[in-house]
């Protein structure tokens, strides 16, 4: 539990321009007190000791503004900048070198069972006021975009933003917007293309029947005068 405290620190002087000394850090900085708390919350949740490890997680969420359930599973080196109003669900499981900001929740729809938060990869950045609710993971080296809403799997190295959530990036190539209204394809004014079309193909069709017809009645007129001739 004490083993992680230094990569703690480090993960907050890491992140953070503004964090001068290891001092300002371990004094200052409600995201670390509400995981160094969470650690012994989880050790007792552990041990099934589960209403001391709620208390101790209740009083942490009092004085930090962090809720985070004693059962839930957390890597080492998690930053938690500003931290107010940020809650970590139960069954939520979170890898190493994660940086979560204010107002984010990993939560449940509330119509699952058994695991019903998400699980984190490594070196995931959640930006603040992002929500990401459901059991599925988010993977190592994505983005959360400030106050997307996030309801299903994203793939490892993404940037997902807005509200349903959404991958704009994907391995640092932008992705084409499949939900922009503006660029949406009109299906009448397709259907009325494809109709001009085929129109177009008939008239065609049409001229070079009726030269033909015209070539063979030419060429019948000339056999009638031909015979009259004879
Ligand atoms: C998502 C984020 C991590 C950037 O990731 P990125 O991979 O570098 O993505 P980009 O900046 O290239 O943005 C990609 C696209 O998403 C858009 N975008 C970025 N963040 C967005 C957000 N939060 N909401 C909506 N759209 C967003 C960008 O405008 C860009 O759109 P475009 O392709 O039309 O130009 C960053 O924008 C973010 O939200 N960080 C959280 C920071 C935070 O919470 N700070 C709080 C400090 S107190």
């Amino acid at each position: 539990m004490f083993r992680h405290m230094k990569s703690d620190i480090q993960a907050v002087l890491d992140n953070d321009p503004a964090a001068r000394s290891k001092f300002e850090v371990i004094f200052t900085y409600s995201g670390l007190h509400a995981i160094w708390s969470h650690r012994i919350a989880h050790a007792c949740y552990n041990r099934k000791w589960y209403t001391l490890a709620r208390i101790i997680s209740q009083v942490s969420r009092f004085f930090t503004g962090i809720e985070i359930h004693p059962g839930a599973k957390i890597g080492q080196k998690l930053f938690i900048d500003h931290g107010m109003g940020v809650v970590i669900g139960e069954t939520c499981v979170i890898g190493d070198d994660v940086v979560i900001y204010q107002g984010v929740t990993l939560g449940g729809t509330g119509k699952e069972k058994g695991k019903r938060h998400p699980t984190i990869g490594n070196h995931v950045v959640i930006g603040s006021g992002a929500k990401v609710l459901g059991s599925f993971t988010v993977g190592h080296n994505s983005n959360i975009g400030s106050n997307a809403v996030v309801l299903r799997e994203v793939p490892e190295n993404c940037t997902v933003v807005g509200n349903p959530g959404r991958i704009v990036r994907r391995n640092g190539e932008k992705v084409r917007d499949r939900l922009d209204h503006t660029q949406l394809p009109d299906p009448i004014i397709e259907m009325l293309r494809e109709m001009q079309q085929e129109i177009d193909r008939l008239n065609d069709k049409v001229k070079s029947l009726s030269a033909k017809s015209l070539d063979g009645e030419d060429q019948h007129e000339q056999l009638v005068l031909a015979k009259e001739e004879k």
